[in-house]
């Protein structure tokens, strides 16, 4: 498991032992707190010899540093300080957090003169610190690696800053998106043998503590619903599926919601279009946009957010047993357009084409926007850097494109148009479910949209951003829990009240 870490703000502080870390930008002359922790002037010494300049993300590290009260020091550099952006400041929190080794008690001195940090500066370096200490370990038995032997199980942490009482305030923001983008990551790490529909609808119903309402529709319930498309994807399946629908009501009664709609397809074996053997494991986090959604959820009510918020997510396993739906067959939506399934790996279409209408004509949102690991030609197109997004709204998308470069989980937007929803149109249904293997990941989007009327929307394909992406300062998990950031900010800067 992931260290406990505990986060206090103070105005100044009097360290005894441990680890300090003093924040330096390139044209400060000397780093904040080295009065208090540095009487010997060990760090300019031994800055000069390794040449630091205080470079984003370079170090300077003195073990048992003469004279000092703490027990080792540590220079973190934040760049030059015109430059240093609000992810600057979330990667500094995640080096810092990865540079503590064996510490338990760590003084961080934050306030760099020039930097000047804002209160939301200092929450988001200790947002960083939260992201990169987690960590899922929780199916090892022994824990052997080097890593591990330096795990302390408890770390105190006190940041030092003169704004510390404005600063805790942002941070318990700060640590609402935390625990959501971490239940993400956990959702999708864990297994599909531990987390079927069933168990992904309980975490979701877990979210009712935090004050969100949460329905869970049962198989009868949406078979009543005529949720064919859905259901076909779940038949071949002994477990059964569920629809997981929180609201979050956070803004004025009158207000229309704003809608999320997750993917989330406990395991993808590609049903009797089964999908090749190598890699298939990686198939447990094809319910990532479903993660993305439920963590985002839990972000908006823990930072009680003032607005009105529907996510709803579509939970099947997509399994080849005797009772699996064949390519050919044809299943009749919830909208009453019928679909032919020439290859039921393209299952995820299928599973929120139902949950994008019922979502649509229930709550009648400002918006919707989907989250899928829908295509792997999506992985192709634009590897694990960017998402794609696709809408068919400029202004939604706009907002959506700037929220990404705030928080660094980029997107790209890939084009809608009239010839390529032809390619999915259908001999004998109203389309099929595939459009050959050009514009594999476009397809998808005009089937989607094929859902949503007129309401403005947003399809986000997290096929290459949810899971796999390389180690960062922030993240070291193989699930990423990509989009609650980005969507936190999305609703905190244009949909709140
Ligand atoms: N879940 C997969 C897409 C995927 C691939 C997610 C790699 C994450 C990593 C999706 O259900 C799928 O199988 N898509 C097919 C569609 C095809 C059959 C039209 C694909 O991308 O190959
Ligand atoms: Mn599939
Ligand atoms: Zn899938």
């Amino acid at each position: 498991m992931s260290a406990k870490i505990e986060i206090a703000f103070s105005k100044s502080a009097k360290p005894a032992g441990g680890l300090a870390i003093l924040l330096k930008s390139v044209e400060s002359a000397a780093a904040p707190g080295a009065a208090e922790v540095d009487p010997s002037g060990v760090i300019e010494k031994a800055g000069k010899l390794v040449k630091f300049t205080g470079k984003s993300l370079s170090t300077v590290d003195i073990l048992a540093p003469e004279g000092s009260p703490v027990d080792r020091l540590l220079v973190l550099g934040l760049g030059k300080s015109a430059d240093i952006t609000a992810h600057d400041w979330l990667k500094a929190g995640g080096a810092a957090r990865g540079a503590f080794k064996s510490a338990e008690k760590v003084t961080i001195f934050v306030d760099d003169p020039e930097a000047s940090p804002s209160a939301r500066n200092i929450a988001d370096f200790a947002l960083g610190m939260l992201l990169r200490n987690y960590k899922f370990d929780r199916y090892k038995s022994k824990k052997a690696s080097d890593d591990d032997k330096a795990d302390v199980k408890q770390i105190k942490v006190t940041i030092v800053t003169a704004a510390a009482t404005a600063a805790k305030k942002a941070f318990s923001e700060a640590e609402g998106i935390a625990d959501g983008v971490m239940l993400a990551r956990d959702l999708v790490n864990e297994p599909a043998n531990i987390l079927g529909p069933v168990e992904f609808a309980d975490k979701a119903r877990e979210l009712v503590k935090l004050g969100v309402e949460v329905e869970i529709l049962t198989e009868k319930e949406m078979k009543k619903l005529g949720m064919g498309a859905l259901l076909g994807v779940s038949q071949g399946s002994v477990r059964p599926p569920r629809l997981a629908v929180m609201q979050w009501k956070g803004g004025k009664a009158k207000d229309r919601p704003v809608a999320f709609i997750g993917k989330g397809v406990v395991f993808d074996t590609g049903g009797i279009s089964i999908k090749p053997a190598a890699g298939m494991e990686d198939m447990k986090g094809d319910m990532g946009g479903a993660a993305a959604v439920t963590g985002l959820m839990h972000a908006l009510a823990a930072r009680q957010a003032k607005a009105n918020v529907v996510g709803i997510i579509g939970l099947v396993e997509n399994m080849p047993d005797g009772n699996a739906q064949r390519p050919g067959d044809i299943v009749t939506s919830m909208s009453g357009q019928t679909i032919e399934v020439i290859n039921t790996d393209a299952e995820g279409r299928l599973v929120l084409c139902d949950a994008l209408w019922y979502c649509n004509e229930r709550f009648k949102p400002r918006f919707m926007i989907n989250l899928a690991t829908l295509t792997g030609a999506i992985l192709v197109a634009l590897g694990n850097l960017h998402a794609g997004l696709f809408s068919n709204d400029d202004e939604l998308a706009e907002q959506l494109l700037a929220s990404g470069i705030a928080t660094n989980e980029r997107l790209w937007r890939m084009p809608l148009g009239k010839d390529y929803d032809k390619m999915i149109d259908s001999k004998f249904a109203d389309m099929k479910n595939t459009g050959g293997r050009h514009a594999g990941s476009i397809t998808a989007a005009q089937f989607l949209k094929r859902f949503v009327g007129d309401t403005p929307w947003a399809h986000l394909d997290i096929a290459g951003t949810a899971m796999s992406s390389p180690s960062d300062e922030i993240n070291q998990s193989w699930g990423s829990g990509y989009g609650v950031r980005l969507l936190d900010e999305l609703v905190r800067t244009h949909y709140e009240s």
